[in-house]
C-alpha cells in the first residue's frame, strides 16, 4: 500500500485566485483593447462584452473564493475607468473599488490591488503610451491618486503585470495592441514600463510606507528542442534572456542587456524598488533554430505533441504543462537577486476547458513550490489564475482558464472539479500526495 504524504507550506500563507479588470468587469470601452477587439483582431471574433459582470457583481464570485477557503485574492483597478479622461478623476469609480476591497475584507481575504494589467486609457495611448519615457508621469500621477484615496483598504499592490508580455506581444510580436512588430520599440517600451514601476514604487512608498509594493513578470523557459544541436542552444537561450531575463535583469541593474543596452537609455533609481518577487509562471517552449526569425532570437517555438498540454489558443498558446519548470524559474531568480527577497506566486493556471487535467496539473505544480519552500526559497502565497471563465485577451473565450466555469451569455457559473480540489488544499495549507 503506498503511503501518502502531507506536504505543508508556511505558516501565513496567501492563498488565492488571480484576474484583471478588463478579463472580468465588462463595458470597459475606453482603453486601447475594446479599440483592438473593435477592430476585428479577436480572432475567434469574441467580444469582452459583460466580461464576468464584475463591475456589477464581483463580489458574488468573491463569496465563491470565501467559500473556497481562500484567504486572499488579486484583481486589478481599471485605469480608463478611474481617469477617462488625462487629469479628469472619477469618484465613482474608486467607490465602486473600494466597496469591491471593503467585501474582500469583510470576508477575511486580503485583497492584492495590481495598479495596470495591459489596459491603458485610449487618452493614454493616443499620446503614444509606454513608447514615450515622457508619459510615464501620466501612469504616476494615476498611482498616487489610487493609493491616496485606497490606502486605508488596501496594503498590498502590483504596480505592473507583465510588462515583458505587454511590450512582447504588443510591439514585437504584433498580436497585441498596437500590433507592431519593431524590435528597438518592444525594448524601449519594456525600459519605460520598468521604470514606470520604480516611480510608482517611490510615489506608494512615500504614501504608504508600510505598503507591499511589487510587479509581476512572466518568467517562461527556453529549452533546445535537440539539445545536442548548439545553434537551438543559443536561439533558446537568446530568447529567454530577451522576453524572461532582460525585465529582470533591468530592475536590479537598471540596464537592459546586451546589444540592447547599448541602444536604449538604463533605468534610474533602481536600487531596493521592490519588497517581493511576484512570479507569473505558465509553461516552457521548445526552440528550433529558425534562420528567418532573427526577430524571435532566431528561434521557432514548438510544441511537442508527446507532452501534457494545455488547450491550444489561436494566436499563441501555453503549450506544454511543465510543473518542474516553476521550480527552475524560482531558483533561478533567486540566485540572480541573490535571494533578497520574499516571493508570491502572482500567476500559475491552465487552459483546460473539460477540467480534464487541471486538478493534477496545479497538484505537480503546488508539490514543487512546497518543495522550492522546503529547499529555503522564500515562498509566501500562490494565486492562481483564475477564478472564474475570463476573456483571454487575443484568444477572447476561446480558452478558459477558470477554476470555475463561467457561460458569458447566461452568467451561469458552475465549479469545476478543481474548485474544491483548490478548496481543501487551501483550508489545509497543504497538499496530500
Ligand atoms: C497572463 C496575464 O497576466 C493574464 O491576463 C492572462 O489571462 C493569463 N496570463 C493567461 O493567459
Amino acid at each position: 500500500m503506498s503511503q501518502q504524504r502531507i506536504l505543508r507550506f508556511p505558516r501565513g500563507f496567501l492563498w488565492g485566485t488571480a484576474s484583471a479588470a478588463y478579463q472580468c468587469e465588462g463595458g470597459n470601452t475606453n482603453n486601447q483593447w475594446y479599440l483592438w477587439e473593435q477592430q476585428g483582431h479577436i480572432h475567434s471574433g469574441d467580444v469582452c462584452g459583460q466580461a464576468a459582470d464584475w463591475w456589477e457583481y464581483a463580489e458574488n464570485d468573491f463569496l465563491l473564493a470565501e467559500q473556497m477557503e481562500n484567504n486572499a485574492l488579486r484583481l486589478s483597478l481599471e485605469w480608463s475607468r478611474i481617469e477617462p479622461e488625462e487629469g479628469r478623476w472619477d469618484d465613482t469609480a474608486l467607490e465602486r473599488y473600494r466597496a469591491m476591497l471593503l467585501d474582500l475584507r469583510r470576508l477575511r481575504m486580503t485583497p492584492v490591488v495590481t495598479l495596470h494589467h495591459f489596459t491603458d486609457p485610449l487618452w493614454f495611448t493616443e499620446r503614444g503610451g509606454f513608447a514615450e519615457a515622457e508619459n510615464i508621469r501620466l501612469f504616476v500621477r494615476y498611482v498616487e491618486h489610487v493609493v491616496a484615496t485606497l490606502q486605508d483598504v488596501c496594503s498590498f499592490w502590483i504596480t505592473i503585470n507583465e510588462p515583458n508580455v505587454y511590450a512582447f506581444q504588443g510591439y514585437l510580436r504584433g498580436i497585441f495592441p498596437p500590433g507592431e512588430k519593431d524590435l528597438l520599440r518592444t525594448f524601449v517600451v519594456l525600459r519605460n514600463l520598468m521604470q514606470a514601476h520604480v516611480e510608482a514604487f517611490y510615489a506608494i512608498r512615500n504614501l504608504q510606507p508600510e505598503a507591499l509594493i511589487g510587479y509581476c513578470l512572466h518568467y517562461r523557459l527556453f529549452d533546445p528542442l535537440n539539445a545536442l544541436s548548439p545553434l537551438d542552444r543559443s536561439a533558446a537561450s537568446l530568447q529567454e534572456s530577451m522576453f524572461t531575463w532582460s525585465a529582470l535583469q533591468a530592475a536590479e541593474t537598471g540596464r537592459l542587456t546586451f546589444p540592447v543596452g547599448q541602444v536604449v537609455p538604463p533605468l534610474t533609481h533602481v536600487a531596493g524598488t521592490r519588497d517581493y518577487h511576484g512570479v507569473n509562471y505558465y509553461t516552457r517552449e521548445m526552440v528550433r533554430f529558425d534562420p528567418l526569425l532573427p526577430g524571435e532570437g532566431f528561434g521557432r517555438r514548438v510544441v511537442r505533441s508527446n507532452v501534457p498540454r494545455n488547450d491550444e489558443g489561436i494566436n499563441d498558446g501555453f503549450g506544454e504543462i511543465y510543473p518542474w519548470g516553476l521550480y527552475r524559474v524560482l531558483k533561478s531568480i533567486y540566485q540572480r537577486t541573490r535571494g533578497n527577497k520574499p516571493f508570491y506566486i502572482t500567476e500559475n493556471g491552465f487552459s483546460d476547458r473539460r477540467d480534464d487535467f487541471r486538478p493534477a496539473a496545479l497538484l505537480a505544480h503546488l508539490a514543487v513550490l512546497q518543495r522550492a519552500s522546503q529547499d529555503g526559497i522564500p515562498v509566501r502565497g500562490y494565486f492562481h489564475w483564475t477564478l472564474v471563465d475570463n476573456f483571454e485577451w487575443n484568444d477572447g473565450w476561446y480558452v478558459r482558464f477558470g477554476l470555475i466555469e463561467l457561460d458569458p451569455i447566461t452568467q451561469r457559473r458552475i465549479p469545476r472539479r478543481s474548485a474544491s480540489m483548490f478548496g481543501e488544499i487551501c483550508q489545509a495549507n497543504a497538499i496530500t500526495e
